[in-house]
């Protein structure tokens, strides 16, 4: 074995990675990779594995192939080159959003870029395929070694130095808009601790005061944040946006005010282009008003965002209550931004008068949405069903107010 891959005998994690940088361990995992392709299951790729390996490569190979299969939807031809572990794989985001994030930090100009806190390298790898030259931080050897082999595979090793630190230090040292000899920064907290989610930013790590300090200090950064942050914490200046993709928000963004062009965003990967709402200053909230033809419910991100108002007024709707993030409109929307429902019938909220009607109306398959309800929409879907053919989805909300059910076409706009 030779000197690089000369592995201790402390961390099992980082020495199987060692060891699967190796010529063999190219080999093994393109052999695990060809018996996984096969469908061959655990227990017989593990035992031919090891027949033909020996045990110390059987397992890891094994992994690694399982992980790289599990990343081919997101990551492509790369994911056949990557190093993962079950843990980076998970923080790891999509990577044309990365490309998308480091193609703006980058715009304004390249110069180095700290990727703080950089797991499995996907930023760090990002941003280097951009042109950066990335000073690459983590405090855990897996990472640093996940990023450094991650750079190597993908042809982007030489821009790429990756260092031991603690980012919470390494933030207390930046001043003059420089973090870690870098003019622009990349933070993206770890927000799980013992697989459960911290809901609560100074839980995170680094934590929330390290964000600000960075937000603060360098004001080319950009900052991976929880979908569900408080508008209350974005700094004055930084521009927050909150990213979809099929109907779900899978990333949420602090852009620094060197960066910032905007008070809010919400973007939509659409089609394989992104679409983008932004708004300067507040929007404030969209006005309220009865329940029309048809009910719109915009996307998580957009009411994330607090972009409501501006949909609703390119809709021509309104609030179906001042507090409830459902549109209403005379005609269909035919919007990226919501997704609509024609309403057959509008009634006080009810379980027996609910089911009555759904009986005269021939709906056996019923799906329920709600907002503003405390029902609860699984259990409200068994209690509706019945016998006829026809479907409906029945949005339990306020309406001025008021408990309400819209009764409302399957096949919506
Ligand atoms: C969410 S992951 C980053 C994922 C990365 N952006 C990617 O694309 O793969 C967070 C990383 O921050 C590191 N980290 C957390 N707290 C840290 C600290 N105080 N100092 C250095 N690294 C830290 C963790 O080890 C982890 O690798």
């Amino acid at each position: 074995m030779s000197e690089a891959v000369r592995v201790p005998d402390d961390d099992p994690a980082l020495s199987n990675l060692r060891l699967l940088r190796t010529a063999e361990g190219t080999a093994a995992v393109q052999r695990a990779a060809g018996l996984f392709a096969e469908g061959v299951d655990l227990l017989t790729g593990l035992s031919r594995l090891r027949e033909e390996l020996g045990p110390e490569l059987a397992g890891p190979a094994w992994e690694l192939a399982r992980l790289r299969a599990r990343a081919r939807p997101v990551f492509g031809a790369d994911a056949d080159l990557l190093f993962l572990t079950a843990e980076t794989l998970e923080q790891a985001g999509r990577p044309e959003l990365a490309d998308r994030r480091a193609a703006r930090l980058l715009a304004d100009g390249g110069g180095p870029v700290a990727d703080l806190g950089c797991g499995a390298g996907t930023d760090t790898v990002a941003l280097a395929r951009r042109g950066a030259s990335v000073v690459a931080i983590d405090r855990d050897p897996v990472a640093r070694e996940l990023t450094t082999a991650n750079a190597a595979a993908l042809g982007v090793g030489s821009r790429v130095r990756v260092v031991g630190g603690d980012v919470v230090d390494v933030v207390d040292r930046a001043e003059n808009g420089w973090v870690a000899s870098c003019a622009a920064a990349v933070l993206d907290p770890a927000r799980r601790a013992d697989g459960r989610r911290q809901l609560d930013p100074d839980r995170w790590s680094p934590p929330w005061s390290t964000v600000a300090r960075l937000l603060e200090r360098v004001p080319r950064a950009l900052v991976k944040v929880a979908p569900g942050l408080d508008h209350e914490r974005v700094p004055d200046g930084v521009e927050a946006e909150w990213v979809s993709v099929g109907g779900s928000i899978v990333e949420a963004l602090l852009w620094g005010t060197g960066v910032s062009t905007t008070w809010r965003r919400t973007t939509l990967l659409h089609d394989g282009g992104f679409l983008e709402l932004t708004a300067e200053p507040d929007p404030g909230t969209a006005p309220a008003g009865p329940v029309r033809g048809w009910l719109h419910e915009p996307d998580p991100a957009v009411i994330r965002s607090g972009l409501v108002a501006l949909v609703a007024a390119d809709l021509e709707a309104t609030l179906v209550d001042p507090t409830i993030a459902y549109l209403t409109s005379d005609a269909t929307a035919g919007s990226p931004w919501v997704r609509s429902f024609r309403v057959d019938e509008v009634l006080p909220f009810n379980l027996k008068k609910l089911r009555a009607l759904l009986r005269t109306r021939g709906v056996g398959r019923v799906t329920v949405k709600k907002r503003g309800s405390a029902i609860e929409p699984e259990s409200l879907a068994r209690q509706l069903r019945g016998p006829g053919p026809e479907s409906a989805v029945v949005v339990v909300t306020r309406v001025a107010g008021a408990p309400t059910a819209l009764v409302c076409d399957v096949s919506g706009g």
